[in-house]
């Protein structure tokens, strides 16, 4: 959106506006299957403990979102990213070495992770404008879900991991490197 003008920046039938909305569903559905990896990730390691009902939630969560997007990508013909069979392992070992490190430290990472999806969606959000309503509103009501997430995160201790702000720093800038990578490859 122009704020100047309240145009959106891109009209619908612009090839440039297909390409935009491609890229966004190809980033978004790699983002929601690296974030089932990640909490698979955390289940691996955490899945008898007393998070595990709430990890378990979110989880199942991220799988609708994972599904959402795995519709969008056929319904719009767009071409995943290639970079899936490496979010596969990324994301599961980002889950699984966080909770190793500890409850609390599985629960930084996600702050972290749900954080930077949230810029991410309100990003978006502000780039669709007026065009797109229904991929829009998929955006709208999985933003609040990953801010769920995060709260959930901080509720259960997340500020209380060792080195809370190395570590979500880290897992900040790595999830942002894999939105880079996944928009364009
Ligand atoms: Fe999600
Ligand atoms: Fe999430």
């Amino acid at each position: 959106m122009n704020a100047a003008t309240g145009t959106p920046r891109r009209l619908p039938g612009d090839p440039s506006h297909r390409q935009t909305v491609d890229r966004m569903v190809r980033v978004d559905h790699a983002g929601e299957y690296g974030a089932v990896r990640i909490y698979e990730g955390q289940l691996a390691v955490l899945g008898r403990g007393p998070d595990a009902p709430t990890i378990r939630h979110m989880a199942e969560q991220e799988r609708v979102h994972r599904a959402t997007f795995e519709k969008l990508i056929v319904d719009k013909r767009v071409r995943p990213t290639a970079l899936l069979p490496i979010w596969h392992v990324a994301g599961f070992a980002l889950g699984a070495g966080t909770a190793l490190l500890g409850r609390e430290a599985a629960m930084a990472c996600t702050v972290a992770v749900e954080e930077v999806i949230d810029e991410h969606y309100a990003g978006q959000i502000d780039e669709l404008g007026e065009s797109e309503p229904e991929l829009r509103q998929v955006f709208e009501k999985f933003r609040e879900e990953e801010l769920e997430h995060r709260d959930t995160g901080l509720d259960h201790g997340a500020e209380r991991a060792p080195a809370y702000r190395t570590l979500t720093g880290a897992v900040r800038s790595a999830t942002r490197l894999a939105i880079w990578l996944s928009e364009r490859i």
